[in-house]
C-alpha cells in the first residue's frame, strides 16, 4: 500500500478531502502519520477522532531528527504539506528528495514566499486585481514555495466581491486537486523530467 505522511497547521479541510477520497475508494493510499506543530488544532483532532497515528512538532523544532526516523522506518513514500504553515529544516528537507509536496492556495511563481500563507495570500491577489487564482502543488525544496510545480488549476475570480470569496473558491479547488495528485504519485505517474514535472 502507498503510504503518505500529512503535516497540517490548522483546520484540517485537505486532510479530510484526503481521507475522504481514501475512503471512497478513490484513492488506494494510506494515510500512516499525521504530523502538526499544533497539537490542538482541528486537523489534530481529525486525525485522532479517525485514528490516525500523530506527531506534534516541538516548539523549538528539536524533533525533526526523530520524525526523520519515524518515517524512514514508516516507509512512508510521500510527505503531503497539505496546509503546514511552518518552514520545513533544510536537513529535513535534504533527507526526502523529490518526496515532499505542498499545497499553495496560488497560482506560483505569484503570490508566494514568506508571510504569504491563508489569508494574506487572498488578500494580496484580491489587492492586485487578477482575473484568475488557484491552488499550486509543487515540489518543496529549501526557498520557500520555489520548488518545481507539478499541477495547478486556474479559476476564473473576475466577478469576486473579496479576498473571503476567493479564499472559497480556491480551497474548493484544493480538495480536488490534493487527491487527484496524490493519486498520480501513488500510481508512479509523476515524472521528473529536467526543469518540467510531468503527470501521465
Ligand atoms: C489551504 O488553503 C492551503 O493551501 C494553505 O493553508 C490552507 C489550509 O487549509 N497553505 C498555505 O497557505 C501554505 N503556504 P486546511 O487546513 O483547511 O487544509
Amino acid at each position: 500500500m502507498y503510504k503518505i505522511a500529512c503535516f497540517v497547521s490548522g483546520n484540517g479541510s485537505n486532510l479530510k478531502a484526503i481521507f475522504e477520497e481514501i475512503a471512497k475508494g478513490n484513492l488506494l493510499t494510506e494515510i500512516s502519520l499525521v504530523v502538526s506543530n499544533k497539537s490542538d488544532c482541528n486537523a489534530v483532532k481529525f486525525a485522532e477522532v479517525n485514528a490516525i497515528e500523530t506527531f506534534i512538532i516541538a516548539k523549538d523544532s528539536s524533533n525533526y531528527s526523530e520524525l526523520i526516523n519515524i518515517l524512514l522506518n514508516k516507509k512512508i513514500d510521500l510527505i503531503v504539506l497539505a496546509g503546514f504553515l511552518k518552514k520545513i529544516p533544510d536537513f529535513f528537507v535534504d533527507a526526502f528528495p523529490n518526496k515532499i509536496i505542498n499545497i499553495h492556495p496560488a497560482l506560483l511563481p505569484s503570490f508566494g514566499g514568506k508571510g504569504m500563507y491563508g489569508m494574506n495570500v487572498h488578500n494580496a491577489v484580491f489587492n492586485s486585481s487578477v482575473k484568475v487564482s488557484g491552488p499550486t502543488i509543487h515540489f518543496v525544496n529549501n526557498n520557500y514555495d520555489e520548488g518545481l510545480i507539478i499541477s495547478q488549476r486556474a479559476i476564473d475570480i473576475n466577478d469576486v466581491k473579496s479576498p473571503e470569496e476567493i479564499a472559497v473558491k480556491v480551497l474548493n479547488e484544493e480538495h480536488k486537486i490534493l487527491p487527484f495528485v496524490i493519486r498520480k504519485f501513488s500510481e508512479n505517474k509523476v515524472r521528473v523530467i529536467g526543469s518540467r514535472v510531468l503527470i501521465d
